[in-house]
């Protein structure tokens, strides 16, 4: 695995993948890797000629009061997995290398950025879009691979993709969960024991909506009460939102009959985890990828 520090030497790497005719697929992450990333890495390699996977924790995309300083960093560990995953180019450029001194520029998609964790988390998805923007310059990616974990930032990158016509197609990876169903995230490294277990009320949540939507409940209020119910039985967990929404506008929807997007985010102590369901229908209605 070629480790490139800078922006410049990446991009000589990649135009060198690509001149040799290979297919890139791309994986950006934060580092501190799990299960879910890997599966990302093992779509990519599946589907592309070379692997780049980005390791980068992006200032931009964490508000003030947010947990930037104490964001899991475990670059040598995580290098052994990408090398273990025969990871073909891993991108991990400083601050300074990412967002030279008088850097201004952003790319914000609108309306969508300002819904779910963007409401509690003010800027976070312009951060997300420009960075990802300039990863998609840097690697000039074939395809991109992204978790739907993260549901609102892949139907922001998906708006994103389209809207500036990046040539690039974005693969989306489905939720890996912990075998008692908790979501699998960096951050779940913050919670105790105990916090562990009450982590576990955001999936219960999940799965009560599922199981009503499954025998016939549509009125999202309902199913919005039930999943809020779940949360408030679980004293540790203090709720940040629990909406019912269409999985490419983030629009909330009243019923659930052509489909929805079930999304969850919560605290656990003071860490702050998410989580979602696609309900029966969007996801056929839903496009897996664009580009
Ligand atoms: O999902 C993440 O880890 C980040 O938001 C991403 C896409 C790597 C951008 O920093």
């Amino acid at each position: 695995m070629k480790i490139l520090k800078t922006p410049d030497s990446m991009y000589a790497a990649c135009a060198q993948r690509h001149h040799d005719g290979r297919r890139i697929g791309l994986v950006p992450t934060m580092g501190a890797l799990h299960e879910g990333h890997l599966s990302l890495i093992r779509a990519a390699r599946a589907q592309s000629d070379a692997v780049a996977v980005s390791i980068f924790v992006n200032p931009l995309q964490f508000g003030p009061n947010e947990d930037l300083a104490k964001y899991p960093r475990t670059l040598e560990r995580d290098c052994q997995l990408l090398e273990a995953e025969k990871v073909d180019l891993l991108f991990a450029p400083s601050n300074q290398d990412m967002y030279p001194a008088g850097a201004t520029t952003f790319v914000t998609v609108e309306g969508l950025s300002e819904r779910l964790c963007g409401r509690s988390r003010p800027g976070h998805f312009r951060g997300v879009t420009t960075v990802v923007a300039k990863l998609f310059h840097i690697v000039e990616p074939d395809l991109a691979f992204f978790g739907q974990k993260d549901a609102a930032q892949v139907a922001i990158i998906c708006r994103m993709v389209r809207d500036l016509n990046f040539p690039v197609r974005i693969v989306i990876c489905p939720i890996v969960r912990e075998k008692d169903g908790l979501a699998m995230s960096s951050r779940n490294a913050y919670l105790d024991p105990q916090q562990r277990k009450q982590a576990l009320a955001l999936y219960r949540s999940l799965m009560r909506v599922q199981t009503l939507a499954d025998t016939g409940e549509r009125s999202t209020a309902k199913l919005v009460e039930a999943g809020k119910d779940v949360i408030a039985e679980e004293p540790g967990v203090r709720l940040d939102y629990f909406e019912v929404v269409n999985p490419e506008t983030l629009d909330p929807v009243s019923d659930i009959s052509h489909g929805a997007l079930v999304a969850v985010a919560a605290f656990v102590g003071s860490t702050r985890l998410i989580d979602n369901v696609v309900l029966h229908g969007a996801s056929e209605s839903r496009e897996p990828s664009v580009g």
